[in-house]
């Protein structure tokens, strides 16, 4: 039996963890949960935004799932959520972004792929004030992590059956940094000539994506362009509600959905939890309950197209509660 460390989050996060460990119980997943918190909630309880309980559970387990963490913006502390990745080296974010049969979306065939790299780039977190009025923050790109997450991609691909990896950059702009990405990039893609390989700048790359996404396979960034394409993807196929997400290092994985915590809808029992419940397959996958984990997969997808237990970000009515039970009933069958 494996041992996994639950991090429900803020915001949306409790309702949307609820649901994660309900429809592994109902897909008789042999699992047992480690519930730490980390985030806001954790800090009114314990003091501590990332108590040392937590640290030692995810040390121990090396298998955790979180739910989304709240960072305050322009002011307070570091990202949580960065902190982990930089901390546990996972320096991998894999985001499956696949369009939902029944759900009415602009384009239905999208199925790529983005790997983004996790821990440097400007998310080093190097910033500060040079003089009054003049702020820098400094941009890390180092050909370590990005041969690392060059093979990853490649490997990720050629594992998964997938043809072509785009690479996605800006270094007609910034020649240096990027360009040092895209040069320990190219020098990965020689090493797997049956994979296709192409490069666009990030730029164009927007523009590709909301035109023709089903040209693209799998995506490798660096940091920060991974963090917003991956949410423009998300819009292609209905949102944040759906996509899922895994921060994978060499022996150590914390998974979570694309979307953050939702405060103008926590509490409700009107998040989405489908990203999350893909996420948890997805850490199913790695622990290599890969029945489980299609079953599951196959419950979301089939309730999502009977269209019956919708909730409000897709068009529908159901609450958080009433979606999950759907999905469990489909499991219990
Ligand atoms: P957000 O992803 O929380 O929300 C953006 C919009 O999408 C909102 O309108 C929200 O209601 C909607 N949405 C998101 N997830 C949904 C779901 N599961 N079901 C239905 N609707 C959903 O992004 P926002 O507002 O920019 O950030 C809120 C907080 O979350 C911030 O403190 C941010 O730092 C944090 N965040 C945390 C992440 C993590 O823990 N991995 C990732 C992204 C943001």
């Amino acid at each position: 039996m494996n041992t996994v460390t639950l991090i429900p989050g803020d915001g949306i996060g409790p309702e949307v963890s609820s649901a994660v460990v309900e429809v592994l119980k109902a897909a008789g997943v042999n699992i047992e949960w480690e519930k730490i918190n980390g985030g806001e909630d954790a800090y009114k309880a314990t003091g501590a935004f990332i108590p040392e309980a937590l640290l030692e559970s995810i040390s121990t387990n090396r298998i955790a799932f979180k739910g989304p963490i709240t960072t305050p913006i322009g002011k307070g502390f570091k990202s949580i959520n960065v902190t982990l990745r930089q901390k546990y080296n996972t320096y991998a974010n894999v985001r499956p972004v696949k369009s939902f049969p029944g759900l009415n979306t602009p384009f239905k065939n999208v199925d790529l792929v983005i790997v983004r790299e996790n821990t440097e780039d400007l998310y080093a977190g190097l910033e500060h004030m040079v003089t009054e009025g003049v702020a820098e923050s400094i941009k890390i790109i180092t050909e370590k992590a990005s041969l690392r997450i060059g093979e990853f991609a490649f490997q990720y691909a050629k594992d998964n059956n997938r043809k072509k990896v785009t690479a996605v950059h800006k270094a007609n702009i910034m020649k240096i940094s990027d360009g040092l990405f895209l040069d320990c990039i190219r020098r990965v893609a020689a090493k797997y000539p049956e994979i296709a390989y192409e490069e666009v700048i990030v730029d164009n790359m927007c523009m590709q994506l909301v035109m023709y996404p089903e040209k693209y396979d799998v995506l490798v960034l660096p940091n920060l362009y991974g963090d917003i394409v991956s949410d423009l993807a998300a819009g292609l196929v209905g949102g944040l509600g759906l996509v899922p997400g895994a921060n994978i290092g060499d022996d150590i994985a914390i998974f979570e959905a694309v979307h953050g915590s939702a405060p103008d809808i926590a509490g409700k029992n009107l998040a989405n939890p489908t990203a999350c419940i893909l996420s948890a397959a997805m850490l199913l996958d790695y622990i290599k309950q890969k029945e489980a984990a299609e079953n599951i997969r196959q419950a979301v997808f089939s309730v999502i197209k009977e269209g019956k237990y919708l909730t409000r970000d897709l068009g529908g009515t159901a609450t958080t509660e009433a979606y999950t039970r759907a999905v469990c009933d489909y499991l219990s069958k």
